[in-house]
């Protein structure tokens, strides 16, 4: 097993903020170039990801619905939050996996007394999900999914073997021998609690889960899966209006001090993204 260095880069470039947000609006070229006056040709090469001049940006980021600012910082570079500081969010570990030309993260998040833990997802990568808990004795009995795309799962049947977890699924998206949770189901794990949050859009169940109990921890910590990335957000392939709405009602209105672990990308925080996500 190769392992894979942290921080891993952002999930997104500018020009990909730029597809997700046209496909989201349902904007096809020819439409966004009359409503931005951009001559046909230009706007193909931007498309093809030819970064343009920041007056450009900005009116692409206008038409697009898209913070310009935060767009602006994204094609220059100057966005990424950082590796997860792990003396402010002790008992937080990132287990990224590669799967086909993607990497995925599983969390596993420990409470310091007990020893016990929680993965969320699962990954790719059933043995570097158990080397990450052996290095840090760690015993994880339960593991949350936030939405059951192949990447997330594809170690999960190893991990229930390995550990006897209990799993818990979206109710929107069963699996098999997994208890289903919905908004607000609430799990403990010695004195940690993770509560479910729907967060559908990328996929048709998904649920965000944030955890509290930690007793060194300055605010939440929240297993956001595939809706909300470093710098930008997951596609919204089942609806991108709702997904947005999730990101404003729900997980960027927790306290600054949250930190956001996503399925993609590296670890940040309420305070980051409303400062530098385009979709925020
Ligand atoms: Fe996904």
């Amino acid at each position: 097993m190769v392992s894979i260095p942290l921080p891993l880069p952002l999930e997104d470039s500018w020009s990909d903020v730029l597809g997700k947000a046209m496909r989201g609006a349902g904007l096809d070229p020819a439409k966004l170039a009359s409503m931005t006056g951009l001559a046909a040709t230009r706007l193909d090469a931007i498309l093809s990801g030819e970064k343009p001049e920041e007056n450009v940006l900005r009116t692409l980021a206008a038409a697009l619905g898209l913070r310009p600012g935060p767009f602006v910082e994204l094609a220059g570079g100057r966005v990424h939050p950082g590796p997860l500081d792990a003396a402010r969010w002790p008992d937080v570990h990132q287990i990224p996996s590669r799967y086909g030309d993607m990497i995925v993260n599983a969390w596993l998040l420990g409470d310091p007394a007990s020893r016990e833990a929680i993965f969320f997802d699962a990954g790719a990568d059933a043995d570097a999900a158990r080397d990450t808990a052996a290095a840090h004795r760690l015993a994880p009995s339960l593991l949350c999914v936030t939405h059951t795309h192949g990447d997330h799962i594809e170690a999960l049947p190893e991990l229930v073997r390995a550990f006897h977890l209990r799993v818990v699924a979206p109710k929107g998206e069963p699996l098999e021998d997994a208890l289903l949770a919905e908004e607000g189901a609430e799990f403990a794990v010695g004195a940690l609690r993770a509560r479910a949050q729907l967060t559908d859009g990328h996929s048709r169940g998904h649920l965000a889960w944030v955890v509290t109990g930690h007793p060194a921890w300055p605010g939440p910590v929240v297993a956001v899966g595939d809706a909300i990335f470093a710098g930008s957000m997951g596609g919204g392939q089942i609806s991108y209006a709702r997904l947005r709405e999730h990101l404003h009602r729900k997980l960027l209105a927790l306290p600054s001090e949250t930190l956001l672990c996503p399925g993609h990308g590296p670890a940040t925080t309420v305070a980051q993204e409303l400062k530098h996500n385009p979709f925020a």
